[in-house]
């Protein structure tokens, strides 16, 4: 049995080694093995795959933006799986589709990847988790200024990507099956605590209080998992505290 992930990064990687390791073939594609799934030839990418992971990302805040990456990847992604009879994985993030979240463009564009996605003919499992352990280093490395990493009010319940790989492993190779997957961390935090726990921070934390309804939003745990969501370590005290994790 094969499987395709596409999108590269630490999550290709380890959800790469989580379906190599239930014995299953498995190849990853994206920009940096020279398939883009904006341009090339999608169906002839999954050609002989059983199931097709998405993970693709493109930061942005932006909605206009992170709704035309994500729709158009995932169209491209869901039709090509229908079109050579895979199933289709998704990733995607707990509460990405509450109303109050909805000012943030990025979880804008995710919401609208997951109806989108519903819409392609291919057999859809979709993979929900809370934000990663290894989401403080991605958010120090997109809002560093200078010497400073801008650190939003953010309340978060955060979980292992290699957790998640796991999760999404056992979905492709059909250990475990469901139409929608949610998975969380034990620990509740906030991203500046995160952050803050950080070996290396790569710059001086500034911690910002974003406006309006969406600060507070995030600021008051509209990203925490609701009670479908499975509870799964470790926790990201535990993490962080052994560096051969991360
Ligand atoms: N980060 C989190 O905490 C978190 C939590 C829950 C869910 N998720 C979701 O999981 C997914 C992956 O997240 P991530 O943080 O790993 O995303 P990311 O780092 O922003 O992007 C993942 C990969 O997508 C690939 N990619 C971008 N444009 C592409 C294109 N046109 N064609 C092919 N590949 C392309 C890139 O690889 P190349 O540069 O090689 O193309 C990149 O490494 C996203 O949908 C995200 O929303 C993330």
């Amino acid at each position: 049995m094969r499987a395709v992930v596409v999108g590269g990064g630490a999550s290709g990687r380890a959800i790469g080694a989580a379906i190599a390791a239930r014995g299953w073939a498995v190849q990853l594609s994206s920009r940096r093995t020279g398939f883009d799934v904006l341009r090339d030839d999608v169906v002839a990418a999954l050609n002989g795959a059983d199931v097709v992971v998405e993970a693709t990302g493109r930061f942005t805040t932006g909605r206009r933006r992170a709704t035309d990456f994500f729709v158009r990847s995932t169209t491209a992604v869901g039709s090509a799986a229908a079109a050579v009879g895979a199933r289709h994985v998704l990733l995607s993030i707990v509460g990405c589709e509450r109303p109050e979240v909805q000012g943030y463009g990025y979880f804008a564009g995710k919401a609208a990847q997951e109806r989108a996605a519903a819409t392609t003919g291919a057999e859809l499992s979709v993979v929900r988790s809370t934000q990663w352990h290894e989401f403080a280093e991605q958010n120090a490395g997109r809002f560093r200024v200078g010497r400073f990493v801008l650190v939003p009010g953010m309340t978060v319940a955060p979980v292992a990507l290699e957790t998640v790989a796991a999760v999404v492993g056992d979905v492709v190779t059909g250990k475990r099956s469901g139409r929608r997957v949610e998975v969380a961390g034990p620990q509740v935090t906030t991203l500046r605590a995160m952050t803050e726990a950080l070996p290396d921070p790569a710059g001086r934390i500034v911690p910002v209080r974003l406006p309006g309804a969406l600060g507070r939003a995030f600021r008051d745990g509209a990203l925490l998992p609701g009670p479908e969501a499975e509870i799964v370590g470790p926790s990201f005290d535990e993490w962080v505290a052994v560096p051969a994790a991360h």
